[in-house]
């Protein structure tokens, strides 16, 4: 479970990325965050990793506050959180197969075990055909797959996509979508940054929604934070029965009064 408790996240150049953001994210959940450019997606994403550390609140992974983690147990944190960045941070002179394996390769696998990984991994997100190509070979959505199996290769039990629909066409954007939900399927939880209004409507998932910084809409808590201002917060306020997600979350927002 993955709790954000009361963050704010203030840069030295005082911009405020995150002003008391709060949420809870229970394993196996779809989660999306949509908001403007600059809202704090991607702060979010790096809070995650422990890249930053929050101003005030507590980032809490499996309960534990990752701001206490030792810095020898980052990698380990960072391991349990498959991150697909804006950018993809693929290495240009490493071939698909390379990139993908870098990571088991600094885990000190076997090459046997890379290789067979590897293959999985690359036919689950159909690159098979691709593994020996570089990145300046492939189109936008073989590079976000490439980024993707690239965070799958430690097992992730979180993966986080930044972006993942970006740059790519309609049809290759539902390609990833699919596959991420797939992803999902599987066991893990998902957590996507997107500007897509289409995918977003047509999943019918769990949205939180930010804006400048704040929370403005969280389909599952059925309440924003903003409205929360003054309350004491419990953790359980948090909990809802997880299956109703997807039938409740139009009635959310009208839920709000009670
Ligand atoms: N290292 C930094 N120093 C100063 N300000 C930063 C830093 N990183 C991010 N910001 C600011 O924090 C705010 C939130 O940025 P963030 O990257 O989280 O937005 P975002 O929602 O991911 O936007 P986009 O949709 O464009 O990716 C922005 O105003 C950004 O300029
Ligand atoms: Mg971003």
């Amino acid at each position: 479970m993955i709790v954000f408790e009361n963050i704010t996240k203030a840069f030295p150049n005082r911009t405020v990325a995150l002003e008391d953001v709060t949420f809870t994210i229970d394993k196996g959940e779809f989660v999306f965050f949509i908001g403007p450019s600059g809202a704090g997606k991607t702060t979010i994403l790096r809070l995650l990793l422990s890249e930053i550390k929050p101003t005030s609140g507590i980032v809490r992974i499996e309960g534990e506050d990752i701001s206490l983690l030792k810095k020898n147990k980052l990698p380990a944190l960072r391991r349990q959180i498959g991150a697909i960045f804006q950018d993809y941070k693929l290495l240009e002179d490493h071939t698909v197969k390379e990139n993908v394996a870098m990571v088991s390769e600094m885990l000190k696998r076997t090459n046997e075990e890379i290789a067979t990984q590897v293959e999985e991994i690359l036919a689950t997100v159909g690159l098979k055909e691709k593994a020996d190509l570089f990145p300046t070979q492939l189109s936008g959505g073989e590079l976000q797959r490439t980024a993707i199996a690239r965070a799958l290769t430690t097992n992730p039990k979180i993966l986080f996509a930044d972006e993942p629909t970006g740059n790519l066409d309609p049809i290759s954007g539902w390609e990833i979508i699919k596959l991420l939900q797939k992803i999902n399927q599987a066991g893990t939880t998902v957590m996507v940054a997107t500007h897509s209004e289409e995918i977003v409507n047509a999943l019918k998932k769990r949205i939180i929604e930010l804006e400048k910084g704040r929370i403005v809409r969280d389909t599952k808590e059925a309440k924003t934070h903003k409205e929360k201002t003054g309350e004491k917060k419990t953790e359980d306020d948090s909990k809802e029965d997880k299956h109703k997600e997807e039938t409740q979350e139009t009635k959310a927002g009208k839920a709000r009064e009670e």
